[in-house]
């Protein structure tokens, strides 16, 4: 990877991480982040969990929060998602995730506590980029025909499927990470913090 491909991954994730703080995905403005931290805010960057409120998320609708500087997607994934996933098995580079980061908790193709809900850090394993959504299935996607949703990682072409995870012969080595996380309520999700049930 040149330089100046380093770069542009790095200026790419810094914009995400300061316009992706807790929203729908899309929807929020820019927010200059860095230059406007409360103590709470700080904290968060030092690594605090933080809370997801995903009441208002419709199913197939993304947001997006940040962690540790880092964004986190929650996808809220439609029965027709979550079924996908079993037809992408034999395509994907680790489909039971045994190499790939992610809570001990965390089991099975669906990569999440709630099978409705993936919690994944929308950064790539290869060389850090964060990839774009395509959830849409089928050519609309821009994908080809039998592309089932997931995410393009447009700086070397890996693809992830509604999992997060890789398919086979791309650059990156492993599935996107499962942060750890646990469930307040029905529709509160605490990330950076596991269960301690
Ligand atoms: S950073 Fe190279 S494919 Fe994602």
């Amino acid at each position: 990877m040149s330089d100046q491909k380093k770069m542009d991954c790095g200026r790419r994730n810094l914009v995400i991480a300061t316009s992706a703080v807790g929203g729908v995905a899309g929807l929020g403005a820019a927010t200059p982040f860095l230059a406007s931290l409360t103590p709470s805010e700080r904290a968060k960057a030092a690594g605090a969990p933080v809370e997801a409120d995903v009441s208002k998320l419709q199913p197939g609708e993304m947001m997006t929060v940040e962690w540790r500087g880092k964004p986190v997607w929650i996808l809220r994934r439609t029965p027709e998602q979550l079924a996908s996933l079993k037809k992408v098995d034999p395509e994907v580079a680790d489909p039971e995730s045994a190499r790939s980061e992610q809570p001990a908790y965390i089991k099975g193709e669906a990569r999440s506590i709630k099978p409705e809900y993936l919690v994944v850090v929308g950064i790539c394993t290869h060389l850090g980029c964060s990839p774009s959504s395509k959830l849409q299935p089928g050519a609309e996607s821009g994908m080809g025909a039998d592309w089932q949703g997931g995410f393009l990682c447009p700086c070397h072409g890996s693809t992830f499927d509604l999992a997060g995870r890789v398919f086979k012969n791309k650059p990156a080595p492993d599935n996107l990470p499962i942060p750890p996380h646990t469930y307040l309520s029905d529709t509160r999700i605490l990330i950076g913090e596991d269960s301690k049930a």
